[in-house]
């Protein structure tokens, strides 16, 4: 079925696992779509630049890996093992579909764009507090927005002090999460409100200490940033309020920071284990002093590691000036690379 669409096509399914070629097809069956099907890297390699998507099996990752192939289609790769998954998602600069749980976001990608018209959004939690979470959401944010992608960048951290601080953009005019507390339903476009730095649309929690937030108003303004915005980036917080977990749900891809220390692995071992949805990519927060590495905390979480993100003073004394992390840091090293690679990774 599908072998023998045209080569325009724009979808390409490259497997050879037949239960995994059924299970695709049958999601896009249900939104009238029939992708042309490879069952081998060379047959993907000849179809690969007239594809628009490209839905990689598991099974077939190392070998398309092994090909190089030019960027242009964008690539995601479905498969129904986490480790193999993630594993190979940073070599393929993929985003994971995992099937069965992921089959609502594949039904949008195949029924036309992310999510018939939605965006991706990417949540970033710390599996334990002052991990660098919400620096690396900024990070991630402010470096898509930097490479012409429109990103809003979204606090959902009742106890964090409110992001736009973290971007000196506390005195930025624009509508915090007090003045959605009763949205619900279909929103229209929310960029004119909102505060933005150097292009980056701000939707923080400000501060005021009695700020709570509630599913309904969260779903409705994460849908409506969804359907007006490229990228939507989540800092959840660790909380399990209704609005931290409404994040959680809705994310497309999740990043879950652990620090290298004993007890930062055994916070990890406990989010990892109550974690509902697809499972995050880990990345590994570098520690001064604690004899503990990425390789260590990738055996002991039974997890590839997606990234390493080095210890920065910079980041420290750029928080503290209200500069947006990355923005004064070299692109090439360091931390900014580390955010840069793993931007590529989640969408
Ligand atoms: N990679 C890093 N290296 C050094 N300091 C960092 C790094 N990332 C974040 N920080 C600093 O650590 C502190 C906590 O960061 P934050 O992003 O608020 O953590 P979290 O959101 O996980 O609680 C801040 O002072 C921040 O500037
Ligand atoms: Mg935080």
């Amino acid at each position: 079925m599908g072998v023998n669409q045209p080569l325009e096509s724009e979808f390409l399914l490259a497997s050879a696992d037949h239960r995994l070629v059924d299970e695709v097809l049958a999601v896009a069956a249900a939104v009238a779509v029939e992708p042309v099907v490879v069952s081998d890297a060379s047959q993907a390699a000849t179809r690969w630049s007239a594809a628009g998507t490209v839905l990689v099996g598991e099974d077939l990752a190392a070998d398309v890996t092994a090909l190089s192939l030019p960027a242009g289609p964008t690539v995601h790769l479905v498969g129904s093992d986490p480790a193999r998954l993630s594993a190979w998602s940073m070599p393929l600069r993929a985003s994971v579909i995992e099937l069965p749980a992921g089959a609502a976001w594949l039904t949008g990608i195949l029924a036309g764009g992310e999510g018939a018209g939605l965006c991706p959004v990417v949540s970033v939690v710390g599996a334990s507090g002052g991990v660098g979470a919400s620096t690396l959401a900024a990070g991630l944010a402010y470096r898509a927005t930097r490479s012409g992608t429109s990103t809003v960048l979204v606090d959902a951290d009742p106890l964090g002090g409110g992001i736009d601080l973290l971007l000196g953009a506390e005195r930025v005019g624009g509508w915090r999460w007090d003045r959605f507390a009763r949205a619900e339903g279909q929103m229209g476009d929310l960029r004119p409100v909102l505060p933005s730095v150097d292009g980056l649309s701000l939707l923080s929690m400000g501060r005021r200490s009695s700020a709570q937030l509630a599913r309904e108003p969260v779903s409705a303004v994460i849908g409506s940033l969804r359907r007006t915005y490229d990228l939507v980036v989540i800092d959840p917080g660790r909380s399990q309020l209704p609005g931290s977990l409404e994040c959680g749900r809705l994310a497309t891809a999740s990043v879950l920071v652990v620090a290298c220390s004993v007890r930062a692995v055994a916070a990890a071992q406990q989010a990892l284990g109550g974690w509902a949805g697809v499972p995050p990519h880990v990345v590994a927060r570098r520690r001064r002093g604690t004899g503990v590495g990425p390789g260590d905390l990738a055996d002991r979480l039974r997890t590839p590691v997606a990234g390493v993100l080095p210890e920065d003073p910079d980041l420290v004394a750029a928080a503290e000036r209200g500069d947006p992390p990355g923005r004064s840091l070299r692109r090439r090293r360091g931390w900014g690379r580390a955010c840069a690679e793993l931007l590529g990774v989640l969408v």
